[in-house]
């Protein structure tokens, strides 16, 4: 499979963050450059930038690009700047927990180099955002390994939203299972719903299976029951934006009733997702704050308008999904089956 690079850093402490414009997917391949942390804040608010793991590696950079104005400053101004420029960047969305992650471990590492000169520390914090860069390529990997043991060849599998590479590092969550299920050599068919308003799942992880090679076929999201009651579907596997302590799970709208669907044929639904979008301190998935979007996304989606003038909309970016709806979660350490507040605790606290 051709490697796509969803972000890179281009240079030493000093250079830029590049990423994949993924708006302009699938007709354009287009890399944008972020010299700024605006750029970057922008960057996620949009959308160019997207995806739960992607959005963390992009806020590790961000912060880098922040403290080049500051590196070689006195400490506390520099530890000042830091945390604004954290605080900034939280505020780009709210949901996927990997956002805040990657910016706590950031402050975390800030925090154990204090005494150094900051254009050391800057150095470091560099080094520590491709760690996180470079851990989750391999998280990834994990999860599609463990996960690709609960299909078979043969097998239908959908998926909704995208949790490819390009959500990611590499090789994505949900679409690790599939990737590495094909490197083993079962062949199978993969149903990608197109996850209105923002289509994630036509523009994205169409373009992404099919440049892979595997055998994706394309549904309108309210096609999902049908696909299952003509018995197309054995397993759902999508990724997530946050999971509770108990396994609720936010994922891209839509994610609970395709969920419901799968319930209802008594088909398996899993959640793919590494341990950076577990959030332990949150008991249940009532407490995961859900974004709202503009309502042209609905109203005026990609150059048309197709809903009457100043009709109410309601734009909510994510839905969450009860632990008891979840067959198991496949994280890098391995399956959380069943999903219990105990199971999720063991592997994941
Ligand atoms: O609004 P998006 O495109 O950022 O939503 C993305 C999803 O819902 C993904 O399924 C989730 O972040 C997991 S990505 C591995």
């Amino acid at each position: 499979m051709a490697k796509i690079e969803t972000l890179q850093w281009i240079g030493a402490a000093d250079g830029r963050l590049q990423m994949i414009d993924q708006t302009r997917l699938p007709t354009e391949l287009i890399e944008i450059q972020c010299r700024d942390v605006p750029t970057v804040w922008e960057a996620i608010k949009m959308l160019r930038v997207r995806g739960a793991p992607a959005i963390g590696i992009a806020a590790a950079y961000g912060v880098c690009l922040g403290l080049q104005a500051v590196a070689g400053r006195d400490e506390a101004g520099f530890f000042h700047h830091l945390h604004e420029v954290a605080a900034y960047l939280a505020t780009s969305r709210p949901t996927a927990v990997n956002l805040f992650w990657a910016l706590d471990r950031m402050k975390a590492k800030a925090e154990t180099l204090r005494g150094k000169p900051t254009t050391e520390i800057a150095a470091r914090l560099l080094d520590e955002a491709r760690a996180i860069h470079e851990q989750d390529r391999a998280m990834c990997r994990a999860i599609g390994e463990h996960g690709a043991k609960l299909l078979a060849d043969g097998q239908g599998v959908l998926t909704h939203c995208n949790a490819g590479g390009l959500a990611t590092a590499e090789y994505g969550t949900a679409l690790a299972v599939f990737f590495i299920a094909a490197e083993q050599g079962k062949r199978l068919s993969i149903y990608a719903d197109e996850t209105r308003p923002l289509l994630q799942g036509a523009r994205l992880t169409a373009w992404e299976l099919q440049k892979a090679g595997l055998d994706v076929t394309l549904i309108c999201d309210s096609t999902a029951a049908q696909v299952m009651r003509e018995g197309r579907i054995q397993a759902v596997i999508t990724g997530a934006d946050r999971i509770a302590a108990n396994g609720d799970s936010a994922n891209k709208i839509g994610t609970y009733g395709v969920a419901v669907l799968a319930a209802a044929h008594n088909i398996p639904f899993y959640i793919a997702a590494p341990t950076s979008t577990f959030d332990l301190s949150i008991a249940t998935g009532a407490e995961i704050p859900i974004e709202q979007r503009d309502p042209r996304e609905i109203t005026h989606g990609f150059g048309r308008q197709t809903a009457p003038d100043g009709v109410k909309v309601y734009n909510p970016a994510f839905d969450v999904t009860p632990a008891k709806l979840i067959a198991a979660i496949i994280c890098e350490r391995g399956v959380i089956r069943p999903v219990t507040r105990e199971a999720i605790a063991g592997m994941v606290g």
